[in-house]
């Protein structure tokens, strides 16, 4: 048995285009994800997050589901498009959404933990070049202040970004997420672009908005180990560590881009002059704690044929219904490695879950045991790395809904409470009444 604090935040996670449907509701315009999702072979049948959970429409319903589950804590995004339609036209009424769904969860005892960027960048700053134009930090700012103009009373904690690996690297780079580039010069501007949008929003958030609440940003991290111990297989292990964790923790955290993948990525890139005087350290900028999404490792071995010179390895671990390895004990590796190199401030696992195919039973229950024992495990793993004073502050379950899986459409289902799209009706999982029963518990 293994006891959390009462301190230690227990939450879910959602974010605005993934449920809140009613795109075309309360003066949104769209994002680059409703345009990417309308454009053939991107989304996975062609699903769209027009209605998605209608989250907008159903708030009190979902906050009444919060309640049920005693979570200390809620983390939601802000839709930009909502709040700035246009360049420089400000809309109350997105605002008004955010400021009842914030306030309505500090009513009920729940502290709202909020992203400002989960995304949805909206159409119009795509069309001016995006994260590709570095305007796009000042366009950032505009949203940034007014949201914590306007909410920083009813929230506990802001966080910047969420994951800008995927906002950049998949983005612009893979292009398998919006707006579906593949060009590797552009996605290190972007990385560095929103990068440097974190640290201008933090920046003024403490020193000319009196920074009352903690604010930090949210890494997607995994462990990476290599297939062998050959030469080979360990260079392609470095770079796989450096394209996902190294290229976002180092400026961050030590105001430097790691040089070894500035050279691999030199092949690729015109120059790096869009990386201006007095940039880093702006990134790198102090926050008051490091949020870490965790699903997974990556295990991989060399190739020449690939641009990082890596590729996937096979394992026949158990895997989840992204064909995720579920390898919990390594969050243990990354989190003593995140201590060592990077950081003492407090971490919050701002992610962590799984989707697997639910099925939902005639009696209305979801008796999904590969969710709840993986939950379970993770938590298992939180619990010891507190007790080895790793500083754990938090952890929040992805996700509270069923809801929009990005390229995957309402294929994947990660949702601790299953949805059905027809009715959107919700029917708490066995997951859900699990993590109730540890959070009631506070052990497990
Ligand atoms: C993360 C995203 C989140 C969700 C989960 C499964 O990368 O932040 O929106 O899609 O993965």
């Amino acid at each position: 048995m293994k006891q959390f604090t009462k301190e230690f935040i227990f939450g879910t996670a959602t974010s605005s285009y993934q449920i809140e449907g009613a795109a075309f509701e309360g003066g949104r315009t769209p994002s680059i994800w409703d345009t990417f999702s309308r454009t053939p072979g991107k989304v996975l049948n062609g699903d769209t997050g027009d209605i998605a959970c209608d989250h907008y429409n159903r708030m009190e319903e979902d906050i009444t589901i919060l309640k049920q589950l005693g979570v200390d804590s809620y983390r939601f995004s802000i839709a930009w498009p909502r709040i700035f339609p246009q360049q420089g036209q400000y809309n109350e009424e997105g605002m008004a959404f955010y400021k009842k769904l914030a306030t309505r969860l500090v009513e009920e005892g729940i502290q709202p933990a909020v992203t400002l960027y989960h995304w949805d960048l909206p159409q119009w700053a795509y069309e001016l070049g995006g994260w590709i134009n570095r305007d796009v930090v000042t366009w950032f700012m505009d949203f940034a202040s007014v949201c914590f103009q306007e909410l920083d009373e009813v929230v506990s904690m802001w966080t910047t970004h969420n994951e800008p690996w995927c906002a950049s690297l998949l983005s612009y780079h893979q292009g398998i997420h919006a707006p579906g580039h593949t060009n590797l010069d552009e996605a290190i501007r972007a990385a560095h672009h929103i990068l440097l949008s974190h640290g201008a929003a933090v920046h003024f958030y403490k020193e000319q908005f009196g920074g009352k609440k903690p604010i930090g940003i949210v890494l997607n991290l995994g462990p990476t180990y290599a297939m062998s111990e050959s030469i080979n297989d360990q260079l392609a292990a470095n770079n796989c560590d450096g394209y996902l964790n190294r290229w976002f923790l180092d400026p961050l955290f030590k105001g430097e881009y790691p040089t070894d993948m500035m050279n691999l990525y030199s092949k690729f890139i015109h120059n790096y002059d869009f990386m201006e005087d007095g940039d880093l350290d702006l990134i790198s900028i102090e926050c008051d704690f490091l949020g870490v999404n965790f699903y997974s490792r990556s295990l991989v071995e060399f190739s020449g044929a690939s641009e990082m010179l890596y590729k996937g390895g096979y394992s026949d671990l158990p895997k989840t219904g992204m064909g995720w390895d579920v390898v919990p004990e390594t969050l243990h590796d990354l989190i003593y490695r995140l201590r060592e190199e990077y950081t003492d401030l407090p971490i919050y696992i701002m992610e962590n879950g799984a989707a697997y195919p639910d099925v939902l039973e005639e009696d209305g229950q979801v008796h999904d045991i590969q969710r709840t024992d993986y939950v379970e495990k993770h938590l298992h793993v939180v619990a010891d790395l507190n007790e080895q004073g790793m500083n754990i502050a938090g952890y929040y379950v992805w996700s509270l809904l069923d809801n929009f899986e990005w390229a995957f459409g309402y294929s994947k289902r990660f949702g601790i409470v299953y949805v059905d799209f027809e009715t959107q009706k919700r029917y708490l999982k066995d997951s859900a009444k699990r993590y109730a029963e540890v959070i009631q518990q506070r052990s497990i």
